[in-house]
């Protein structure tokens, strides 16, 4: 449905920056590219979300969609429509394009009420475009009910709640009907809980609607709890794209991996590949390496990804395991629902997470099992 190929902004200096494969500064020293080549596909009715560290380029890539910035180079498309085109040199107004936007700094309109923050975007419209009266009331009647917020219609704005401010935010941006809804961090002001409970509102009314999103958010649980799909990124460009699930067991690269999650990573050196099953010599010995997506030729380096729930842990040796390493608890930290060992094995620390039942005394030497089909090759580098 939207379509962003190839999207570069870069900031400051003298003249047009060219396209350039990575962010950052530029040889002038002044030029930042905020973002250096985004390219990534929106489907219909999904949530769809941007993730990545702070300063990674996704306000300026939102803002791109939006029409708020005039970026350098790239095409964005929406449906069969051309929203931006670089080449083409085609960059429709922000107010043409028809798309919600509730951004971080949810700014709602102090004095005006609840009902008439809501029918504001529509009050301002040319009056060819406008909507009659009485359908601007049944819009605005219609969002205030799918937020929640029909009992304080008449309040004023200010003395809501912060949760209800955000829904307000959000029923003044579902009130254009929008093809596409853009959301920037919508929920960072909130507090822990309200957070919580706001995520799985969104989501919901996302689903009922049938809206097509974009989500920014620099939180990985976040991110991971409510998208369809989550595109990756640093440095001002994706580095994968794919459903959480997919994100989380199969990381494309060591960024993604400890950016989502923690693990544990292992070098080593590919001796043997046999269908789907890779062994690969470590320091530590061999480690094998079922269901891999990649087939990385013999004598490569690669570097294995670990997650910490998936190593078990014990004082006995388990007979017969495949990838099995002894050590010595250092540390353990009780997390309520889980208990963290840190594991030395040899030169190395491993990260367990297990089950709070399972405590063992720093000191102990216990044994490490991994099974292969929970070890992720990850391309090294
Ligand atoms: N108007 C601007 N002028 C100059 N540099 C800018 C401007 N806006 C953003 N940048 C720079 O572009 C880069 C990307 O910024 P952006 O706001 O897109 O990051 P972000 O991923 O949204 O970060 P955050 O999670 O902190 O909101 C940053 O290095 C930022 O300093
Ligand atoms: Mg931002």
């Amino acid at each position: 449905m939207l379509i962003v190929d190839g999207l570069v902004k870069s900031y400051g200096g003298a003249g047009r920056g060219r396209a350039r494969a990575s962010a950052g500064k530029a040889p002038d020293g002044e030029r930042v590219f905020a973002v250096g080549g985004a390219s990534f596909e929106v489907v219909e009715g999904e949530l769809f979300t941007l993730l990545g560290p702070s300063g990674c380029g996704k306000t300026t890539t939102l803002r791109s969609i939006a029409g708020l910035e005039n970026p350098d180079g790239g095409r964005i498309t929406l449906a069969d429509r051309v929203l931006f085109d670089a080449s083409a040199r085609v960059n429709v107004p922000a107010n043409r394009r028809a798309l919600g936007m509730v951004f971080q700094s949810y700014a709602i309109w102090p004095h005006m009420s609840v009902f008439k923050n809501v029918s504001f975007p529509l009050d301002v419209l040319p009056r060819r475009e406008r909507p009659r009266r009485a359908e601007i009331t049944e819009r605005v009647e219609r969002a205030l009910e799918v937020t929640e917020l029909s009992d304080y219609a008449a309040r004023a704005a200010t003395k809501l709640s912060g949760g209800q401010q955000q829904r307000l935010a959000l029923a003044r941006a579902l009130v254009i009907q929008p093809d596409l809804m853009l959301l920037d961090e919508p929920l960072s002001n909130l507090d822990a809980k309200l957070r919580e409970n706001m995520r799985f509102e969104l989501k919901r009314l996302q689903r009922e609607l049938g809206l097509t999103a974009i989500y920014v958010t620099h939180d990985q649980s976040e991110a991971l709890v409510m998208s369809s799909r989550v595109a990756v990124m640093n440095k001002g460009l994706i580095e994968q794209v794919g459903k959480p699930r997919q994100i989380y067991t199969n990381p494309a690269s060591r960024f993604v991996a400890e950016f989502i999650g923690t693990s544990n990573f292992v070098k080593g050196i590919v001796v043997s590949v046999a269908g789907d099953e890779v062994s690969v010599d470590t320091m530590e010995g061999r480690l094998v390496v079922r269901g891999a997506t990649s087939r990385p030729p013999v004598g490569d380096e690669v570097l294995l990804s670990i997650r910490p729930e998936c190593i078990s842990l014990s004082v006995e040796r388990t007979a017969g395991a495949v990838n099995e390493w002894s050590g010595e608890v250092l540390t353990r930290a009780f997390l309520g629902d889980a208990v963290d060992h840190v594991v030395g094995v040899s030169k190395l620390e491993i990260r367990t997470r297990s089950n709070p039942t399972l405590s063992i005394e720093p000191g102990t030497r216990v044994h490490l099992n991994v099974d292969p089909a929970k070890v992720t090759l990850v391309p090294a580098g």
